[in-house]
């Protein structure tokens, strides 16, 4: 599927809730802003409709079918790659996205059941078949995880609420995308048990050295 038409590099953080993907994607972008051009978004909510959809999505007290909710994400994902990602690729940007496909197919396939097979297929769909050239993978385990959720000072998303079992069908949702990816798109897994500087350094040597190998730094 990887058509290579752009000369961007994509790159997603994918974790459960409270891995450190915020803070991390966070530090990269910080860390190569000034060296080239890169742009920090996200799913949901890297559009002005995202935003309204996140809200919707997260904040929700209301019950909602697993498979209407997948598709709100997706909704999402299809309006950020047409009027954000894409451009900025074709733009030869750095775009770094804090979650993107494979988190639905983790949460919304493994997590909550709806068919894997059909959210692979209407991923593909809304992202025009481009894949993430690079996933950093932020691997904890749920009880560090909810230890950190626990600390921060925001209201809890309806994820964010549920128990253990989930994220462990999640994290295999995780392993399974991973496993459907062309051979061109990499998977970096970093542990984030580690000391957040320890875990922002990794990332930002491993992403430094992929872009230096594509000639892009
Ligand atoms: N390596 C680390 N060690 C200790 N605390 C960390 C580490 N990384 C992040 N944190 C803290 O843990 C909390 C969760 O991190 P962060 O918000 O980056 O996770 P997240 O993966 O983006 O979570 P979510 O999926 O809920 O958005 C934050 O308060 C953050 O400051
Ligand atoms: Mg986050």
């Amino acid at each position: 599927m990887h058509t290579y038409s752009s000369q961007g590099i994509l790159v997603t953080f994918e974790g459960i809730d409270g891995s450190g993907k915020t803070s991390a994607a966070h530090a990269l972008y910080t860390y190569l802003k000034g060296r080239c051009p890169a742009i920090l978004t996200r799913e949901p909510g890297g559009t002005e409709f995202g935003k309204i959809l996140r809200t919707l999505l997260q904040g929700r007290t209301f019950e909602l079918d697993p498979k209407a909710e997948y598709l709100l994400f997706a909704a999402d994902r299809t309006q950020h790659m047409q009027e954000l990602v894409l451009p900025a690729l074709n733009e030869g940007k750095i775009v770094i996205s804090d979650r993107m496909a494979d988190s639905s197919y983790a949460y919304q396939g493994y997590g909550r059941g709806v068919t894997p097979a059909m959210i692979h297929a209407i991923n593909q769909w809304a992202m025009q078949g481009r894949e993430p050239d690079v996933t950093v993978y932020v691997m904890i385990s749920y009880a560090e995880a909810r230890k950190r959720l626990g600390t921060r000072n925001e209201q809890k998303t309806v994820f964010e609420r549920e128990q253990e079992e989930f994220f462990e069908r999640v994290a295999q949702g995780f392993e399974a995308a991973f496993a459907l990816r062309s051979p061109e798109s990499i998977i970096m897994r970093v542990d984030g048990h580690q000391e957040q500087e320890q875990v922002h350094t990794e990332i930002i040597r491993l992403i430094e050295q992929y872009l230096t190998q594509r000639g892009l730094l």
